[in-house]
Parts: C-alpha cells; structure tokens; sequence
C-alpha cells in the first residue's frame, strides 16, 4: 500500500507515520506538510509545501496512492470563523479534489474531532466547520471516504503536539492518562490506536463512514 500523509509532523500524523514505517504492508509514505517530518527512512519521500489550496505545483509527484491520511489541522481557540474554516475546509478540499482526481482508487481519511457537526448548523464554531468539512468530503467519488472523531488522545513513543495549548494539556494529565484510559477505555485512544486503526480501515474498510472514539479504539 502507498500512503500520502497530510500533517505527519503533527501529533496525530506523527503517529500515524510511525505506525506506516512499521508497517510491512505499506511500500511508501508520502509526507506533504510546511515543514520537515525530521526522519529518515527508506520507505519515506517528503514534500515541503507553501501553497495548500493549490496543488498544481506538485501534482505531478500526487498519483499511485492507495490512502490518505490527512491529519492536517489547527486547534480553533483564538481563530475567526473564516480563518479556521481556511485550514480546516479548504485546506483539506483542496487536497482531496487534487487527490481524487489522481487516485480514484484511494481511501480518503480525514481526521476530525468529537463532537463535530454534522447538521453544520450549530452554535459551536470549529464543530459547525468540521462538520461542513467532514460532509464535503464524504461526497467526493474516492474508492471511499472515513471520518475519525477522536476524543482524547494519549500520545506515545515520545510524540508531541505542535499546537501549544494542547501540548500543555498533555504534559499535565500524562501522570493521569493511564488512570483516565482504565476508568474512560472508549473515549480515550493513543497515537499508536489511531494510526494502527487507520491502516487497517484504508485496507479493509469498516461498517460506518464516521468513526468515534469508542470505533477506532475497537479497530
Ligand atoms: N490532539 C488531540 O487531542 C485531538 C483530538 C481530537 C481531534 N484532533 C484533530 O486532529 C488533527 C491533528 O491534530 P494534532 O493534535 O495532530 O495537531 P498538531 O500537533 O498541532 O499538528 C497539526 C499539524 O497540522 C499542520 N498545520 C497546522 N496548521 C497548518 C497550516 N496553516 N499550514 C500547513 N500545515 C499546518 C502542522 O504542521 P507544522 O508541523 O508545520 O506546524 C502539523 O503537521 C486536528 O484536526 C485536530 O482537530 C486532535
């Protein structure tokens, strides 16, 4: 399997990466983000980008992908609607209708978040843009498109988070995560749960389109 990821240098992405590099299944992985994942493996290509709504520069380097994973994402505290929704929706529509295009075949995974949105009506800003976010994408003609709502993440193996608040956050609660896991198993799942979950819905599909947090953990 050839996978392209979306924010592997992110906490999420980084876990996905990891989980990829593992894998014997997967032959490459593609990392298209601003900056550098900083590893260095056989199986691992990288493409620095500025530009992530117009794909037109590198898409001749996008095609014979069999997944995405597109982890891609900003924390909304502090944004406008309009700036949030530019990361977050046409950042990732922009990625997938290139995608799409060249990969018919592909698996599409958006990463999300809990308590998105889908009626795309209500009064919570980042759950309103996630929701439209998630929408759009499920329509696209991808072989298939999922949707991953994790709740808490537990991140593993040394991963950090590159949006500050969240990584205080984590720093914080490590000493309490395990307690939490054991009391809350469904709503909390760690890196290495999402990446593994993510490689095994790209290969074999799963029964819904949106995952939650009690799914990917069960996966
Ligand atoms: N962390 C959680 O507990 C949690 C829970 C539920 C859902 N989620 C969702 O998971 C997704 C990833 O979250 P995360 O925790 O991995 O976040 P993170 O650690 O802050 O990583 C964000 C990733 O997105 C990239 N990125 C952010 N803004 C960008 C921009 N303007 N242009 C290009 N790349 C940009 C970052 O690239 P750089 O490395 O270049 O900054 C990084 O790769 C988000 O959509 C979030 O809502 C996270």
């Amino acid at each position: 399997m050839n996978v392209v990821i979306f924010g592997a240098t992110g906490m999420v992405g980084q876990g996905v990466l990891r989980e990829c590099l593992l894998d014997t299944g997967v032959e490459t992985v593609l990392s298209v983000g601003r900056s550098a994942t900083g590893q260095q493996h056989p199986k691992l290509r990288e493409i620095l980008d500025e530009d992530f709504l117009d794909y037109s520069a590198i898409e001749d380097k996008l095609s014979g992908f069999d997944a995405c994973f597109f982890c891609l994402g900003v924390s909304s505290a502090g944004m406008t609607e309009d700036n949030y929704t530019r990361v977050t929706y046409d950042f990732a529509l922009a990625a997938a209708q290139t995608l799409v295009e060249l990969n018919p075949n592909m698996t599409f995974i958006f990463v999300s978040g809990a308590g998105a949105d889908s009626s795309e009506s209500g009064r919570t800003m980042w759950a309103r843009v996630k929701g439209k976010t998630e929408n759009a994408l499920l329509r696209l003609p991808f072989k298939a498109v999922y949707v991953f709502r994790p709740a808490a993440i537990q991140p593993l193996h040394g991963i950090t988070s590159k949006t500050k608040a969240y990584q205080a956050f984590y720093t914080l609660t490590k000493p309490l995560l395990p307690l939490l896991k054991a009391l809350f198993p469904k709503y909390i799942t760690t890196t290495e749960q999402l990446g593994r979950a993510m490689l095994r819905v790209a290969r074999q599909g799963y029964p819904k389109r949106i995952l939650e947090s009690p799914d990917i953990n069960s996966i």
